[in-house]
């Protein structure tokens, strides 16, 4: 079955952020204004100890649930790891998969990405599969070898069915959290470059119903110019992710971009 692509997809990665009070305040004031962005796609991404907070306050609306991060191992001896059945038995549909805190910070790598994105379809979750370069590497023009890089180790061996379960997210590492977005045009080439990979792999229906995000300080005033651009489906949202009338925002910009002629 091939997936239907409907309108923006907008999740909201709060990382390591908010208690359970606000967690399930924040996501009841989202549901709210879900009426309002109702032909968007809206995930909320709590830290783990809000997930069941947030699922609670999510429940019977069309606002669906990630986590931050998975083990590859189903259960057993892993001290601190959570699995990707655990995540779906608390309600979860989608799971970040190699964010860059996690590459830089955690030392995930494209060899865990892979066992990671594995482990989460089998589980039933879609993986957010996240790439994206470091400024050295965009100052030097290897921006799309890396992206490449990336996408064939994460990625690679994938069924064309596992594949429509993917959403992948390019996230330039030098634009999150820093303020400095990349610009439509940059956004644009590496989105193009990503669904052209997807193509030549799995072909055009694949390509075309491939969901692929932008993430890196996007904002109620770059969703709009950032979702026109042809290749990008959605948005990875961090710290505006944290204020519901910012993030609501954002999906109302990127469904006025949407409802326009691309
Ligand atoms: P940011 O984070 O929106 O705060 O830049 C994006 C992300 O890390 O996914």
């Amino acid at each position: 079955m091939t997936r239907e692509k409907k309108g923006p997809f907008i999740a909201g990665n709060w990382k390591m952020n908010l208690g359970l009070g606000e967690a399930a305040a924040l996501a009841r004031a989202v549901v709210e204004a879900v009426p309002e962005v109702g032909d968007c796609a809206i995930v909320l991404i709590p830290p783990f100890t809000a997930i069941g907070a947030v699922a609670g306050a999510i429940d019977g609306s069309a606002v669906a649930l990630g986590a931050q991060d998975l083990h590859w191992e189903k259960k057993g001896a892993y001290t601190g790891e959570i699995s990707g059945p655990m995540l779906v038995d608390a309600g979860c549909a989608y799971v970040l998969v190699g964010h860059s805190e996690r590459r830089q910070l955690f030392g995930e790598t494209d060899e865990t990405v892979a066992r990671k994105t594995r482990a989460a379809l089998e589980a039933g979750l879609s993986p957010i599969v996240c790439v994206g370069e470091v400024l050295e590497e965009r100052d030097a023009g290897r921006t799309l070898a890396r992206v490449d890089d990336q996408l064939a180790k994460g990625l690679g061996g994938l069924s064309k069915e596992d594949m429509e379960r993917v959403i992948v997210a390019y996230e330039p590492v030098w634009a999150i959290g820093t303020g400095r977005t990349a610009t439509p045009g940059q956004a644009e080439e590496v989105h193009a470059h990503i669904r052209d990979r997807i193509r030549a792999a799995y072909g055009n229906e694949a390509a075309d119903c491939a969901i692929i995000l932008y993430g890196g300080s996007v904002k109620p005033a770059n969703s709009h110019p950032l979702f026109k651009e042809k290749d990008i489906d959605g948005f990875l949202v961090g710290g505006a992710s944290l204020d519901a009338g910012g993030f609501v925002d954002i999906a109302r910009e990127a469904l006025r971009a949407h409802r326009e002629e691309k």
